[in-house]
């Protein structure tokens, strides 16, 4: 095993931890995004690593020119990162909301929601249409649609183009509809008991808490130090074989194979392995490692969480 993973003290950040830190840190995909209804995995992928990663991105670039001001900035200098700051912490917010509110059965509105909407909107009805007309007349403009409780956020839709183009063209109202059979519920009912509970809200982060793991900034942080991390990229081969590049300095090995190439892993230095978005193969294959005495840990968020961070990518090998 590993000492040096260990006396580092690698461990789960939790999201008081995060918040203490500058770095914003990009959220692994709290949706499975193979399974929508009508809204494609490759087009929520783009908007996750291109859209809310570059909005990230942008907050964590302005964070670290206000860590870096003096006492002779000037104000106006100041003023317009903050300006920039607010900017792109409400885009990381609302995509974070909008990515969290998708995966469930949104024609079945649930009993709690349904009387929220009719004690307030007279109806569901009512409330659809304003919630979708604001929607409709946003399409070939840009912006979002939240559906809040005390000013707060629980249902956050996407109308800016980069959400549905790839899909739908310019037929934003498709868009619409297919986004509404997609909501889910159970998410939003969590949200709302936040806020009458006045607790923050929720964390829709699925990783599995039972395995140790990584966060792509903690594996950023151990690379840069030059630490000899084996990376191991676990996608399926189904997966891998549609995507031509993968994380920088990571070799892929057959998930479905472990046992033929664990010889080639070194015992004495850490393993950190990443499938495609941190749900269960990247976390199967940590296991399998950690069971053969390795100092395993999986990628929260996997490959597309790296990709959203702005992570470098290369080619993969032929034939690898
Ligand atoms: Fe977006």
């Amino acid at each position: 095993m590993a000492e040096d993973w260990h006396a580092a003290d690698v461990h789960n950040t939790t999201t008081r931890e995060r918040t203490r830190t500058m770095i914003h840190e990009i959220i692994p995909f709290p949706v499975r995004p193979w399974t929508l209804n009508g809204i494609s995995e490759r087009m929520l992928v783009s908007h996750y690593e291109n859209d809310y990663g570059g909005a990230v991105r942008t907050l964590n670039a302005v964070r670290s020119d206000l860590a870096a001001l003096d006492d002779k900035t000037p104000g106006d200098r100041i003023r317009s990162l903050k300006r920039e700051e607010l900017l792109a912490m409400g885009s990381v917010t609302l995509h974070e909301l909008y990515f969290g509110n998708l995966g469930g059965e949104g024609n079945k509105i649930p009993d709690q929601v349904r009387a929220m909407l009719e004690e307030h909107f007279g109806s569901v009805a009512a409330w659809r249409r304003e919630f979708l007309g604001a929607a409709r007349s946003l399409a070939g403009g840009s912006g979002w649609v939240q559906a809040a409780v005390d000013a707060a956020p629980v249902l956050a839709l996407d109308m800016y183009e980069h959400a549905y183009h790839m899909d739908f063209g310019a037929n934003a109202v498709a868009y619409i509809d297919a986004f509404m059979r997609n909501v889910d519920w159970a998410a939003v009912i969590e949200r709302m008991d936040a806020v009458r509970a006045d607790r923050s809200l929720p964390s829709d982060d699925p990783s599995d808490q039972s395995l140790p793991s990584l966060s792509i900034e903690e594996l950023t942080a151990r690379l840069a130090k030059g630490e000899p991390v084996q990376v191991v990229d676990a996608r399926p081969r189904h997966h891998i074989s549609r995507n031509v590049d993968l994380m920088e300095g990571a070799i892929w090995h057959d998930p479905d194979r472990v046992e033929e190439w664990i010889g080639e892993l070194s015992p004495d230095q850490p393993v950190a392995v990443y499938c495609a978005y941190g749900f269960h193969v990247g976390c199967n294959v940590a296991k399998a490692l950690r069971e053969r005495g390795f100092d395993a840990r999986y990628i929260r968020g996997g490959v597309s969480a790296w990709y959203a961070a702005g992570g470098a990518r290369a080619l993969r090998p032929a034939g690898a």
